[in-house]
């Protein structure tokens, strides 16, 4: 796969370290789900990554990895449409982080916004570690190894998707650049009919003196469409017209997904952290019992004080469940004080519940036999594994340690 088809290509993962709740089902899985449909789709269990912040918290790993899947399926991902897979069942991402590593400037990571944010704030974790401050080193392994052109994330994720571009862009800078690219790609270009190869050279020259980079693009999908050409001959073509060089990885995007207003049951944003979280297929008492004894807009002492539900973090998970008529019917009883607070978060209750109900009952097969999850992960982590060989063959035969007879 060359740099144009990584344009296909979507991934992302989740670290296994404890139940998903309802702001992961908002917030990261249904965007997810809907991406299936778009793009050739990776979806991987990090347990490395995991490990980079809690070292000797291992005990619930596996069982957090079954239950997130089963999560992931319950909510819609479909195995036939994505790939999932375990990080650690394919080695490569470990390979490709060590070579990525030698490239990587020891500033670039100490200045990531989470190194120094999680330092403060996770005090009670020993985060001194190589492998902490090798995080986004590994984050980038795991993306760069299936050439995956789009990642889909929260905002937190941001600064990682690129470090991982600049990881990428130095790579290709420092073993894309033949001593002989010059004439290689003369000779690359020979090969084309002659029509097609001064299309090549007309769209080259239109995005590099004009910036027309809708020529740029129409001249890379014509690379792509071209049957009998190389890998490394469309590597290098793809690199003339950007101009950089071969692209051995491409770089990636950032999907950013838009931030959907998930609190938690104190009201401050929901995490695992900050334990105020409702998590997925929860027993319907307890998800009652939380939601009652969410805080409400302070002004609602008495059940006759009126309220805005602008300063009222119920309202915001009600926004997330309520139809526009419900949404009304909140607004005028709560600045009307026409109910109390117990009666306005019975709809929001009832939806809650509903919706933990059709999960239970998804996720009900894959409950009752573990061992389809375990199947599916395995099936995924075994076809992910023939992608990352294919790169990292890519990987070692540009950096010259193929050791292959010549
Ligand atoms: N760091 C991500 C998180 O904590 C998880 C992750 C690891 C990831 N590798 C990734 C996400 C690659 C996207 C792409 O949420
Ligand atoms: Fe919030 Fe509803 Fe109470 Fe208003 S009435 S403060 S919206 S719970």
């Amino acid at each position: 796969m060359s740099s144009l088809d990584s344009d296909k290509r979507c991934l992302s993962g989740m670290r296994p370290t404890g139940r998903l709740h309802i702001g992961h089902l908002h917030g990261c899985l249904k965007n997810w789900v809907e991406l299936q449909h778009k793009y050739d789709c990776f979806y991987f269990v990090a347990d490395w990554h995991a490990l980079t912040t809690a070292y000797d918290q291992t005990k619930e790993i596996e069982k957090s990895t079954t239950d997130m899947i089963v999560d992931w399926l319950a909510a819609g991902l479909s195995p036939t449409s994505c790939t999932f897979f375990i990080q650690s069942k394919v080695p490569e991402h470990a390979e490709l982080m060590v070579l990525l590593s030698m490239i990587t400037p020891k500033s670039w990571l100490e200045r990531v916004p989470s190194y120094k944010d999680q330092m403060a704030r996770l005090n009670d974790r020993d985060l001194d570690t190589f492998g902490f401050l090798g995080y986004p080193v590994l984050q980038a392994a795991d993306i760069l190894i299936y050439r995956a052109g789009h990642v889909p994330v929260g905002v937190d994720q941001q600064a990682h998707v690129e470090i991982s571009r600049e990881i990428a862009r130095r790579f290709n800078e420092v073993y894309g650049r033949e001593e002989e690219f010059d004439s290689n790609v003369k000779k690359a270009l020979k090969k084309l009919d002659s029509n097609v190869a001064a299309k090549l050279q007309k769209a080259q020259r239109a995005f590099r003196e004009q910036g027309d980079r809708d020529a740029r693009d129409r001249a890379h999908a014509l690379i792509e469409e071209m049957p009998d050409l190389s890998i490394g001959n469309k590597e290098r073509l793809h690199g003339y017209l950007e101009g950089t060089g071969r692209v051995i990885l491409p770089e990636p995007n950032a999907l950013i997904t838009k931030e959907k207003v998930v609190p938690g049951i104190d009201g401050q944003k929901m995490s695992k952290s900050s334990r105020n979280t409702l998590p997925l297929r929860e027993d319907p008492k307890v998800v009652s019992q939380k939601i009652r004894t969410m805080p409400t807009d302070p002004a609602r002492v008495r059940k006759t004080d009126p309220g805005d539900p602008a300063k009222c973090p119920v309202y915001a998970l009600q926004q997330n469940y309520l139809s526009q008529e419900q949404l009304a019917w909140v607004n005028d009883g709560c600045r009307k004080a026409s109910f109390g607070c117990i009666e306005c978060k019975k709809p929001l209750i009832d939806a809650i519940n509903q919706e933990q109900e059709t999960l239970r009952a998804a996720a009900a097969p894959y409950v009752k036999d573990p061992d389809i999850v375990r199947s599916i992960l395995m099936e995924g982590s075994e076809k992910a594994r023939l992608t990352a060989k294919e790169t990292m063959e890519d990987v070692r035969a540009a950096i010259g340690i193929s050791h292959r007879s010549p």
